[in-house]
């Protein structure tokens, strides 16, 4: 069996890493939730208050990237990899609302972007790796042996989403979660800096009527015949 490269983008909420994740521990894979990382480098930026009402101080933030180190463990109890900023575990923190408002800003600024490709290159460079992000097959990884554009209703991923903030316990509407969801889509379709686009070579995949295990079934047998 040869180690690849697997890509999976798309939009907000679409399951994607809870198929990454699958996938990965069927493959014995790494998994990287490439989006944990911006959300990260969101969440800095609101502890260093870089973001005030609506205002982000860009430049003081971008002279503050070198001060950044993100990390992942994997937790053994919960089975996944959860993510660290300068060694504090805040896989929590970078879930809320809060965060998915600020976080396509700040993943549209370029020399974010710069570092945090840079690291995602060098923890695929071993290959056996299940990335999931916006622009892993069309930046990141341009070479990977299979890459999934993965694609759902607004309704669906909104109310996937709007679900999972309920049972982790957060106050939230629907109408809040689905505004959410749209904007941040459009914020990372249109922004200059490698935009969300389904790679020329992607196999498109819209799961609005899949279950989880029909989803995982079918990134299976896609990696299964590449492998
Ligand atoms: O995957 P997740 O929804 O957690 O990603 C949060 C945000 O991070 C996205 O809406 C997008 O703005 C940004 N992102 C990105 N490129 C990636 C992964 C995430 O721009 N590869």
């Amino acid at each position: 069996m040869t180690n690849i490269t697997i890509a999976i983008d798309g939009f907000s909420s679409t399951g994607k890493s809870t198929v990454a994740k699958l996938l990965a521990k069927a493959l014995g894979y790494i998994y990287v939730d490439s989006g944990a990382m911006y959300r990260a480098v969101t969440f800095y930026a609101m502890q260093h208050n870089f973001i005030e009402e609506n205002y982000l101080f860009e430049e003081a933030l971008v002279k503050s990237l070198d001060d950044i180190f993100i990390s992942f463990k994997h937790n053994e109890e919960l089975g996944f990899s959860e993510v660290f900023l300068n060694n504090v575990n805040i896989e929590k923190e970078i879930r809320t609302l809060e965060v998915s408002n600020f976080v396509s800003t700040i993943a549209a600024i370029p020399e974010v972007r710069r570092k945090l490709v840079i690291q995602q290159q060098d923890m695929g460079k071993a290959k056996g790796v299940v990335m999931d992000g916006r622009d892993i097959g069309t930046v990141v990884f341009p070479y990977a042996e299979l890459k999934i554009f993965m694609t759902a209703s607004a309704e669906t991923r909104a109310q996937r989403r709007f679900q999972e903030l309920i049972d982790r316990g957060d106050e939230v509407h629907f109408e809040e979660v689905l505004d959410n969801v749209i904007k941040r889509d459009y914020i990372d379709s249109t922004r200059e800096d490698s935009p969300l686009i389904q790679a020329e070579d992607a196999v498109l995949f819209n799961n609005s009527n899949f279950s989880i295990e029909e989803q995982f079934e079918k990134v299976l047998n896609l990696a299964k015949s590449i492998i």
